[in-house]
């Protein structure tokens, strides 16, 4: 699949323009994409970057990266996702990075989502769903979601997010309503975010392949 990965990363160059600050995501994918961005390192002001991961590879490249309340609102945000559905609606957070993506979700004009066709799907949810949560709520947190949605909360041990926290992976979810679930997930208390991209989509969803797929 890392042929199908590059091949959507590349294409998602033709969305980046001369000046712009450039919103950048993280994982294998966008990996891809940052070695596509390294020859724009001159033309472009910098990005902003949603992990500590992005962060090293963009300056290695030598692209500046740029703290985003510095930055304001973004043209154009690149991401992966884990799962993508006919609605551009995703679920992110699979490299535990989902709130500071989502974050710059929020601040951007454009999101191109850039996936390999294993991530299409027609209902969301296959794809356990990552919540990041404030480390002394995670069992609270893991009950209330068992007696809310019926998921079954697995925390990923040993993984602490850039932000400090801890991520609870939600097995067996059908999400038939991703806008509604993600409402009520986020107002548990200690929910710091949740991978479910559904009120903000991506705007374009670029697939991988010979020649590339956008829609
Ligand atoms: C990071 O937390 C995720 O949201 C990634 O965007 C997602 O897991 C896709 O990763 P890959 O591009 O490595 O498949």
């Amino acid at each position: 699949m890392s042929e199908a990965k590059r091949l959507a990363a590349v294409k998602a160059i033709d969305y980046v323009e001369d000046g712009m600050i450039v919103g950048v995501g993280t994982g294998s994918t966008v990996a891809y994409f940052i070695d596509a961005l390294a020859p724009w390192r001159d033309r472009i002001a910098g990005a902003v970057s949603s992990s500590e991961q992005s962060t090293a590879r963009l300056k290695l490249h030598g692209i500046e990266v740029i703290d985003l309340n510095t930055a304001g609102t973004l043209s154009l945000y690149v991401d992966g996702a884990d799962e993508c559905d006919p609605h551009k609606r995703l679920i992110k957070g699979g490299g535990a990075a989902l709130t500071r993506e989502k974050i710059i979700a929020e601040a951007s004009k454009t999101f191109v989502c850039i996936i390999d066709a294993s991530k299409q799907v027609p209902i969301l949810g296959k794809f356990p769903l990552p919540v990041e949560v404030i480390p002394m709520a995670r069992s609270l947190v893991a009950r209330e979601i068992l007696r809310t949605t019926g998921g079954q909360p697995v925390w990923r041990d040993g993984i602490v997010t850039d932000n400090g926290n801890v991520i609870l992976d939600i097995h067996n979810l059908s999400i038939v309503d991703p806008v509604g679930i993600e409402r009520e997930l986020n107002q548990l208390p200690g929910v710091v975010s949740v991978g479910l991209f559904a009120r903000r989509p991506a705007d374009v969803v670029i697939v991988g392949a010979e020649p590339p797929i956008v829609l």
